[in-house]
This record gives structure tokens, sequence and C-alpha cells, in this order.
């Protein structure tokens, strides 16, 4: 048991303020240090605040790394992350030094496919770009080639990353009667596939089959920049792009260029590289463009029960005990 905390509680760090569902767990477990801004801690601050705890939860602005464990010291046992992507911790790190980390899959599946279906829906409709028309005063009458685009219904969506979230968006692809691609690392077994009608291919004969491409796969050494020069040019000058996984996985300045030569119809992003994306980038402020900023689960609902997860995979930890949902070291 960690006893290092005032009246023998653990001592741990939260790198900012999370929904009270999670919070209020902690707050009665341990002697908690909270970062209470809006902006995330900058480095320096960062790491004083987590020198001698026991645990912390990060959020993915914070990163992980051997200098985070080193100014932690040898006396933390969990990092418990705030999100179901972990690309901002080096769990190979962590698990050399017999630290588990902890993420929050599966209650953010659902919220976070009804946003990429937002955005494919958006930007195929053109709802942003209408709605700033119609502030702007220019609605003048009913036009029959007004703000055209392609339709969602009946259309071939390729999905490239079919674990639980790129699934949850082919169910939602299925009542709008489109036909179904995925790519992956390798093939899914038929029983998840079939129930969804959804077919394999490799990415140079998913990209340039699909209406729609949206991205559902973890950021690592071998996605980023998967959405490049060289694949962009395999997509239709008719497709729409959606992401909502992490933002190097597209090569921005690629994606710029694609849109400037119109070689696909439109993007649109919950991830941007870097985040938040600076004012004067290429992709900001264009009408096939469209950029939320990272919002992919935020539903009330979900991020309360991203925060109870957290909070018990904390907690866990702290006691020595197994994370309810682990992030697999590295092999
Ligand atoms: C958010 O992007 C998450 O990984 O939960
Ligand atoms: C994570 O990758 C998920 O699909 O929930």
């Amino acid at each position: 048991m960690a006893e290092s905390g005032r009246g023998g509680r653990p001592r741990v760090f939260v790198a900012r303020r999370i929904p009270d569902e999670g919070l209020e767990l902690i707050r009665a477990a341990c002697d908690l240090d909270l970062w209470e801004d809006e902006l995330p801690p900058p480095r320096d601050e960062l790491l004083r605040r987590v020198a001698g705890v026991d645990g912390v939860l990060t959020l993915l602005t914070d990163r992980v790394d051997d200098a985070f464990l080193d100014a932690a010291g040898p006396g933390l046992r969990v990092v418990s992350n705030y999100a179901v992507g972990f690309d901002n911790v080096d769990v190979a790190a962590c698990a050399r030094r017999g630290i588990p980390v902890g993420n929050t899959p599966g209650v953010l599946t659902e919220t976070t496919a009804d946003l990429a279906w937002t955005l494919l829906m958006a930007a195929a409709r053109r709802v942003p770009e209408g709605d700033r028309y119609v502030r702007a005063g220019a609605w003048k009458t009913w036009g029959p080639l007004l703000l055209l685009g392609p339709d969602v219904h009946g259309a071939t969506i390729g999905i490239v990353g079919f674990g639980r979230i790129g699934q949850a968006v082919a169910r939602r692809a299925r009542g709008f009667g489109m036909e179904i691609l995925y790519h992956d690392l390798t093939p899914l077994p038929a029983e998840v596939t079939e129930p969804l009608g959804a077919t394999y291919l490799p990415l140079e004969e998913l990209l340039p089959r699909s209406d729609f491409v949206s991205l559902h796969v973890n950021l690592s050494p071998q996605t980023r920049h998967l959405i490049n020069a060289e694949t962009l040019a395999w997509m239709r000058p008719t497709a729409v792009l959606v992401n909502t996984s992490r933002g190097p996985v597209i090569d921005q300045i690629a994606l710029a260029d694609a849109l400037d030569r119109r070689t696909i119809f439109a993007a649109a992003l919950d991830v941007t590289d870097p985040e938040p994306i600076p004012m004067n980038d290429r992709l900001v402020g264009r009408d096939d463009c469209l950029i939320v900023p990272h919002i992919a689960s935020a539903s009330r609902a979900t991020r309360g029960k991203m925060a109870e997860m957290a909070a018990a995979n904390l907690l866990a930890g702290v006691h020595g005990e197994t994370l309810p949902t682990e992030v697999p070291p590295p092999a």
C-alpha cells in the first residue's frame, strides 16, 4: 500500500479538473493535488507537481516520458490517462519501471462515432457553410444550384481502423444504406464483419472506391501521416475525409495541397497537428475544411463515465491492484 500522503492517504496529482463523477471518488480516497487552470500545466510546473506522488491522472495534453517518470520518482505506481488514446504516454518507458498505464476505452465509442457521423454529414451537406451564408445575409432565394454536395445515403464509406469506434461508425452507415469497406492491420473475424456487411480492402483499393473516408486508427509510427500526398492521390475528387482519431495521422500540408487542387471534395477534422491548430494554417478558414476543437467524446454523460473510469484506474493503481482498464504493455 502506498501510504505516503497526509493521514496515510495516497498522494495523487490530477492534471486538470475532470467531471465530479471521477473527482469525488479521488478526493474521497486520496490526498489530491488538482491543477485548476483551464490550460494544461506548463511542462516545468507539471514535473514539479508530480514529484513524489503515488499516482497521476493525465490528459492527452500531458506528455508522460522518461523525464516525467524521473521527476515523479520511484514512488509512482500508476499513470491514469483520461482518454482512450495514449500516444501522449510512453507506455514502454512506464512498463520498464513496472508502472501500469490506464485508459478509458469503450465508454466513448458511441459518442465518438456520433461526432464522426456529424462531421461526415456536415461536410457533405455543407452545413457550416450554409450557416455562415445565412448569417452573412447572403440568402436571397431558393436556389437550384445552391450549396450542392454529395449524397450520404447509398454511398460507399471506407473506414480506416476497424476497432470499436470504426465498427460503431459502420453500424451508423448501415442505417444509411451505405456500402461499407474497411482497412486495418489485418482482416477482422467474420463474426465481427459479417453482421456489419463490411468488406476488408488494402488501403490502395479502399481509398479509390470510397465516397467517404473516416479515420479510426491509434496514432503510432505506422499510422503517422498514413494520409499523405500519395494516399490522398488515391482518393476520389468527390471524396470527403473525416478525422476523429489523432491529428498526425494526416499530413496536413498534403491535405491543404489536395484541397487546393480539388483532388478531394472536403475534409472534416476533430483533431489537428498541432492542437490547437495555428490560425495561419492553410486549413483554417476555408469552406472545404471543417474543423472542430477535439470534441468527439464531449457529451456530458460520456465525459462523466470517462472520469469514473480514469478514477477507478488511478485508485486501483495507488492501492497496488490491477487496473480495470490497463493499456497492454508493448510486447
Ligand atoms: C480523445 O481523443 C481520447 O483519446 O479519448
Ligand atoms: C479505441 O481505439 C476504441 O475503438 O475504443
